[in-house]
């Protein structure tokens, strides 16, 4: 009888193990940045889709606009929606920040409405490149943000935060170090005041951190520490070795948060990926071998040496976005797990077992036709070639002909190929997008070459529409609205 007991509180127990390890296998609630700056967008529907067959719980945006959030409604996906730099200065105004609130975070307040999370005020506000533009205007919108959700009852359970560049925080030259983190000089009081206001408002800090970012540019670099999977020489901060940037550099953050007074306030990375085309680091083997690294030791709920535990991250980005500013590097339009239509580009594992697995794609997407637009090797007067591809190249991406990147070995009438193909993609195979004075010719053979892949793009009539449910919600809101006032 005893044994017996014995028997099956064991099995009870290794069950149990078994789930525990199991909930710790996988990544807890991993997040994905949905930017859209895409010429030709998936349907917000088959984007949302997307993200529930692959388990994805929480979505960062770089806006509040109506299709997505439509889209999010009723998904129980955790959202953080944001308003633009551009709209920081309209939010010092508390009347205005109160609008945005109703309009933005409290009209999807309802059931089967939209689970906002964070309102994100302004995205890396106090880069160096924007020359202190909107140094005066972030915190004064943060607090009008934050303080509008407190008055309309929703401050508990959604916060604003500011997500941050990693550039507001340093160690010194001569001693670089996390454990010597400091923000920087130029802003350390109003980065005092922010976290403060962070702080007292229970909202975490939201930094993004790229490893990419610390290699691009900089060859002296030590190439490995980029990764996740140990350096010949890991940085020693008093006894503390650190092998990855990504560590690194958070912990210096943590530094800089326990300096102004607050080591323990909560911490979101907004933002962390690798690119997969347009330079020479940005390829699929490397952010293979990152997403490899990063994602077990999310899943370990490890933490860094100075902050144990979960980190709740954002991955950077869901889909390649191929309309995006390439001022900071042609890698910028190529940081999706996700191609532009949806499909994954590597294997990847949310798990963070390592499995050997592709995402779910998108299903449903609709494609233009198999046609591509091709250099007409007919042509014999070529003087004005280089404007032409020049042209295509300013209204369509060209970035993967560059040096490093996926078709940067075409010939020269490859590269007129590939300028034309885009264009005329991005022009939804409009016929008179495929002349370019005589030198391009349309073709219905798959001109691809096994590095360099010539797409074809998804069909702009299937783009995105409104969700006739949350439409009809929102319609029997207003009238209701009307009857009450
Ligand atoms: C709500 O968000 C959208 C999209 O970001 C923005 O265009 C609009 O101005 C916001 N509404 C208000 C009332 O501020
Ligand atoms: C910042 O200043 C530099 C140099 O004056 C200028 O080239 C650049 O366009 C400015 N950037 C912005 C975002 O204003
Ligand atoms: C920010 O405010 C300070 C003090 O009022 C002012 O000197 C500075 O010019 C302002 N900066 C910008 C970019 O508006
Ligand atoms: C080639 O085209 C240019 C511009 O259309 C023209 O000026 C030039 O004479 C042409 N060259 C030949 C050899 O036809
Ligand atoms: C093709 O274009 C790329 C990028 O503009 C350039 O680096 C390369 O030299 C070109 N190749 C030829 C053969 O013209
Ligand atoms: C064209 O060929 C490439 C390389 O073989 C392939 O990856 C791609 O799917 C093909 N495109 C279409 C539309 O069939």
């Amino acid at each position: 009888m005893m044994e017996r007991k014995w028997i099956i509180g064991a099995a009870v127990l290794e069950v149990i193990t078994i789930i525990i390890i199991m909930s710790g296998w996988s990544v807890e609630g991993i997040g994905v940045n949905w930017g859209t700056q895409a010429t030709q967008q998936l349907k917000a529907d088959t984007v949302v889709q997307m993200m529930k067959d692959n388990g994805i719980e929480r979505v960062k945006l770089f806006d509040a606009d109506f299709r997505s959030m439509s889209a999010l409604a009723g998904s129980g996906i955790e959202v953080m929606v944001a308003i633009p730099n551009d709209q920081l200065a309209a939010m010092t105004s508390y009347d205005r920040a109160v609008q945005w609130v109703r309009k933005n975070v409290t009209s999807y307040n309802f059931k089967g409405g939209v689970n906002i999370k964070y309102v994100a005020v302004g995205n890396e506000p106090f880069l160096k490149s924007y020359n202190n533009s909107f140094l005066n205007v972030t915190f004064p919108a943060l607090q009008n943000i934050q303080n509008a959700l407190n008055d309309a009852g929703v401050g508990d359970t959604v916060k604003a935060t500011v997500p941050l560049n990693a550039d507001v925080y340093q160690s010194p030259q001569n001693n670089p170090v996390p454990s010597a983190g400091t923000f920087r000089p130029d802003i350390s009081d109003l980065m005092t005041q922010i976290v403060q206001f962070l702080h007292k408002n229970n909202a975490p800090f939201t930094v993004n951190i790229y490893p990419f970012l610390s290699l691009y540019g900089n060859d002296d670099f030590p190439f490995d520490y980029a990764f996740f999977d140990g350096v010949s020489n890991p940085i020693n901060d008093n006894g503390v070795l650190y092998t990855n940037v990504f560590d690194a550099n958070f912990d210096t953050l943590v530094s800089a948060l326990k300096g102004v007074g607050y080591g323990d306030l909560a911490i979101l990375v907004g933002e962390v990926g690798w690119p997969t085309d347009g330079d020479k680091n940005a390829n699929v083997a490397n952010a293979v071998r990152f997403y490899n690294g990063l994602l077990p030791r999310l899943s370990s709920s490890k933490g860094t040496p100075l902050r144990a535990g979960h980190l709740q991250v954002y991955l950077f980005g869901l889909v390649d976005e191929d309309a995006k500013t390439i001022a900071p590097g042609n890698f910028e339009r190529h940081w999706g797990i996700f191609r532009y239509d949806g499909q994954p580009k590597f294997p990847m594992d949310f798990s963070g077992q390592g499995q050997n697995k592709l995402l779910v794609g998108a299903k449903n997407v609709v494609y233009l036709d198999p046609k591509w637009c091709m250099f007409n090797s007919d042509a014999t007067n070529l003087s004005k070639l280089a404007d032409n591809i020049n042209y295509a190249c300013t209204f369509a991406d060209c970035t993967a002909l560059g040096y490093g990147s996926s078709c940067n070995n075409l010939d020269a009438n490859g590269n007129a190929s590939y300028a034309f193909n885009m264009y005329y993609q991005v022009q939804n195979q409009n016929d008179m997008a495929c002349n370019f004075e005589g030198l391009a010719q349309i073709t219905t053979n798959n001109i691809s070459t096994p590095t360099c892949n010539f797409i074809i793009q998804i069909n702009p009539s299937s783009s995105t529409s409104l969700t006739p449910s949350l439409a009809v919600a929102f319609l029997f809101i207003a009238l209701a609205m009307i009857f009450f006032f």
